[in-house]
This record gives C-alpha cells, sequence and structure tokens, in this order.
C-alpha cells in the first residue's frame, strides 16, 4: 500500500505536470500564432505568361504607341510583335520589336517589367500586336492608330478610382466601357490607387480594367497617393509608375512621363502634376514656365488639361488657392476647354459662372470638372462656382469632339446620364458653353438623415446654409430652362 501510494503519488504528480506541461505549451503556442501576424497572401503573383498588359502612347498617336506588361523574374527578355491585322487568322508578316526589361520590386515579390515602342506606322491603321517571350506569348491584340490631321475623336475620363478596386471600381471602368467602346482613350485623373506600394492594390487596378488597357490606350497623370511623403517638403513617386506605363517625355526634366502633352487629331491633351506643384517651388515654375510655352505653340483647335488636384475645390473645407493664383491665369490666357481633375471624391461641373438661370453664354477659360469613378466619397462644398453637383455616387465621363462642337457628359456608374454640355468653338466667334444639364434626373446631393445625425451642430447648420443657397440658385437655372423649352414649342393654331 505504502509502495503504491508513493506508485500512486508519483504517477499523480506525473499527470498532474504533464497536463501543466501541455497547457503551457499550448497556451505559448496560441500566443505566438496569435503575435505573429499571417503572412499577406498575394493576390496577383507575376508568372512567366505575360500580365497587366497596357497600352499608352509615347509620341506621335497616328505612327506609334507603347506597351508595357508584366512578367515573372524566370522571363529575362520581353519580345514583341506586330502587324497590319487582318480578318484572316494567318499571322505570317510580323515585325519583331526587343522590349527593355526591369525588375521591380515590391511588398510581395520580384517582377520583370517590360516595355516596348512601336513606331513608323500608318495613321488610321488597324494593327494586331503580341507580347511575351518568344515562347510564351499573349494573345493578339488589336490596336488603332490616330489620324494625322483632324477629326472626330471620342474618349472616357475617369476621377480618381484609389479604393476598392476590384470590389467597388470594375463596375464604373466596364460600364464605361460597353457604354463607349469606340472611345479613342481613357483618361485617369490620378489617384488610381491608394498605397502605392502595394502591389495587390495595383494588381486589384489592372484586373478592373482587365484587357480593356490592351486597345483603348490610357493617359495618366499622378495624384498624391501615387506619392510617398520621404521629408514635409520631398515627395517620391511610387516604383509602380515608370515601369508600368510608358508616357511622353516631353515635359519638365527630372517630371518626364507626368508631365507632358500629347496631340491627337486636332486637341492637345496635357497632363499636370500637381502633386510636384503643391510640393516643390521649383517643380511649379518648371511646370508654369513648360504650361506657357506649350499653350503658346500650340497648333490644335480643342485643349484639355488633366491633373489631380483641382482649381476650384468642390469639397467641404479644402481649396487650393495656389492653383488658382497660378494656373488659372494661364488657363485663362490660353482659353483651354476643359481641365479634368480629381482628388475631393465628389462631383462638380462649374467655373464659367453662369449667370443665374442662364443655360447660353459666351465664354472664355475652361470648364472645371472634378469627379470621382471609386467608391470613396467626401460631402459636396456647394458653392457657388458649382453648377451641378453629386454627392455619394460614381461616375464615369465622356467626351465627343467633332469639328467645331464638343460634348461632354457624365453618367453615373449605372450607366445613367447625370451630367452634360456642350462647347461651341465657330471660327471668327466667341466660345460657346451651353448647359444641357438634365434636370429630368435629379441631381444627388441631399444627404440621409443618419448622415445628418452624425455631423457636429456647427458642420449642419453650416450644410444647411450651403445647401439651401445652392437649392435656390438651382430653381431659378430650373425654372428658366423650363420656361425658354415652353417658348420653343409652337403655338398650337385655334
Ligand atoms: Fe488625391
Amino acid at each position: 500500500m505504502g509502495k503504491n501510494s508513493i506508485f500512486v503519488n508519483n504517477n499523480e504528480s506525473f499527470m498532474k505536470h504533464l497536463i501543466s506541461t501541455i497547457f503551457t505549451a499550448l497556451f505559448v503556442a496560441c500566443t505566438a500564432m496569435a503575435q505573429t501576424p499571417a503572412a499577406p497572401v498575394d493576390f496577383y503573383p507575376p508568372s512567366v505568361v505575360p500580365d497587366r498588359i497596357i497600352a499608352t502612347w509615347h509620341d506621335d498617336p497616328a505612327t506609334s504607341f507603347s506597351v508595357n506588361w508584366r512578367t515573372s523574374i524566370n522571363v529575362s527578355k520581353g519580345i514583341a510583335q506586330i502587324q497590319k491585322a487582318a480578318a484572316g487568322p494567318d499571322f505570317d508578316s510580323v515585325k519583331l520589336g526587343e522590349a527593355t526589361s526591369e525588375i521591380l520590386i515590391n511588398d510581395l515579390h520580384a517582377a520583370h517589367y517590360h516595355s516596348v515602342k512601336f513606331s513608323g506606322l500608318s495613321p488610321e491603321t488597324t494593327y494586331a500586336y503580341r507580347v511575351g517571350d518568344g515562347n510564351i506569348w499573349s494573345e493578339w491584340i488589336h490596336f488603332t492608330t490616330a489620324s494625322k490631321g483632324v477629326k472626330p475623336f471620342s474618349f472616357l475620363y475617369f476621377g480618381d478610382a484609389q479604393n476598392d478596386l476590384k470590389s467597388k471600381w470594375s463596375r464604373t471602368i466596364r460600364q464605361a466601357y460597353s457604354d463607349l467602346p469606340k472611345a479613342d482613350f481613357m483618361i485617369h485623373a490620378g489617384d488610381l490607387i491608394n498605397i502605392n506600394k502595394r502591389d495587390q492594390e495595383w494588381g486589384e487596378w489592372f484586373y478592373a480594367g482587365g484587357w480593356i488597357y490592351q486597345n483603348m490606350p490610357s493617359i495618366l497623370t499622378p495624384g498624391n497617393h501615387e506619392y510617398t511623403r520621404i521629408t514635409p517638403t520631398e515627395y517620391k513617386l511610387t516604383p509602380h509608375w515608370r515601369p508600368s506605363f510608358t508616357l511622353p517625355e516631353n515635359g519638365p526634366k527630372g517630371l518626364e512621363e507626368t508631365v507632358y502633352y500629347t496631340d491627337f487629331q486636332g486637341a492637345r491633351i496635357i497632363s499636370l502634376n500637381t502633386t510636384a506643384f503643391l510640393g516643390h517651388k521649383k517643380d511649379s515654375a518648371a511646370q508654369m514656365e513648360w504650361l506657357d510655352k506649350v499653350l503658346a505653340n500650340n497648333p490644335n483647335k480643342w485643349t484639355f488639361v488633366t491633373m489631380h488636384h483641382p482649381v476650384y475645390s468642390p469639397a467641404a473645407g479644402r481649396d487650393n488657392p495656389v492653383l488658382k493664383n497660378s494656373l488659372k491665369l494661364i488657363f485663362d490666357k490660353y482659353n483651354v476647354d476643359l481641365v479634368l481633375q480629381g482628388h475631393d471624391h465628389t462631383y462638380a461641373r462649374g467655373g464659367n459662372n453662369l449667370p443665374e438661370g442662364s443655360m447660353v453664354m459666351d465664354s472664355t477659360g475652361p470648364v472645371y470638372v472634378v469627379s470621382v469613378s471609386g467608391p470613396k466619397m467626401y460631402l459636396s462644398s456647394m458653392l457657388s462656382w458649382i453648377d451641378r453637383a453629386a454627392n455619394e455616387t460614381q461616375l464615369y465621363q465622356t467626351v465627343h469632339v467633332n469639328g467645331d462642337s464638343l460634348t461632354y457628359a457624365a453618367y453615373t456608374t449605372l450607366g445613367d446620364l447625370y451630367d452634360k454640355f456642350k462647347i461651341v468653338k465657330k471660327a471668327g466667334k466667341s466660345k460657346q458653353f451651353i448647359d444641357e444639364e438634365p434636370f429630368g434626373y435629379q441631381e444627388q446631393i441631399n444627404l440621409s438623415p443618419a448622415r445628418l445625425d452624425k455631423m457636429k451642430e456647427e458642420e449642419r447648420t453650416l450644410w444647411t446654409i450651403r445647401f439651401s443657397e445652392y437649392k435656390a440658385r438651382k430653381k431659378v437655372k430650373e425654372d428658366n430652362y423650363r420656361k425658354s423649352q415652353l417658348a420653343k414649342k409652337p403655338a398650337k393654331k385655334k
């Protein structure tokens, strides 16, 4: 019994020790698991198959274009093939182009980025191209060069995509494409992504647009989210920008591929880098000097500027007086037609200061637009410069240019017409602005009671004042519009 009791006691002690050890080990393991961050998921890893294929222009759109794509680092060289497209399936007269390749190491992996510049092409010609390494290829992709001269054209314009690119921005770019698949190009007004170092966000941006990017060239201007702040006055462009896109290098030194212009069928399209402009005096001075020259020597009838930070801010509590006192003066001096912007995550169109109730006016200077294509939303300032506003609405825009006239339209991501105007520029006459605001599609400006409830009292009071002033202005405009429509109707015969 004694032995047994010793034995039993020893056994109990051993079991207690064992159980205690197991629990301790489990606790330590669980704690360690809780403290060790999960390895980030690489949703868009590169492979030997080309992806992130995107067409841009680096030079004359009538005779050249560029293509960038990505592979894993196992693919050491990039090759492109091109020939005139034909309906027949035989591709036997291809020209070969060798790509420039560079490595990009991001937060998840290393990848090779390849870029090829096609030149010496014929205007108004559809080509078929493919990219790869000589063994593994993309599909054959059609791309049509521009006309050498003036010819009608159209394009898409997107404000900030930035957030939830796969989940909520994809529907906007896909709706835009399905509405205007023959657009000659698309403009992205900056903040394509949110955190510029995250490969997943770039992966989502390319996923959302997919093969649309391959045959409809993009004109891209960087926003503040394409930059990383190093010190309060020092910014660095995302390492993804230059490997991913091949853009013109006709801008000021040091700002190549962010400040540039492209001439397209009678229009000059200019990209300005407002992050650099607002960040460094030398970069603003360089852009001002460059812009003045580019506009002074502009043979085109139409001039459009795309830039990220807006001259007139439509978001409550935001303003960019520096841009009003600098770029706006140059835009007015050279009678720029459109300034297409982003940054403020709300929709606003205006700047012409139409007299209250007027729908047509002689105009100089640009129409300013701020738009948002992604899901991040700010509250509209509803200030007096705005002729059409929207709160909490994802939009895309189409612009058609045909000789003397330009037609602009904004659509919701559902494809509903939200805003419209025309600009007419006849020889010997002043530029005319014609407001075609679709009164039938009500402005989305009301805030929900829940949103109003969340506001501080002072904020809610200011909003209520702005809201009622805006509504009063719009009522005058809408009443006069209806009167003018009634006046157009022929009198009934008695
Ligand atoms: Fe921004």
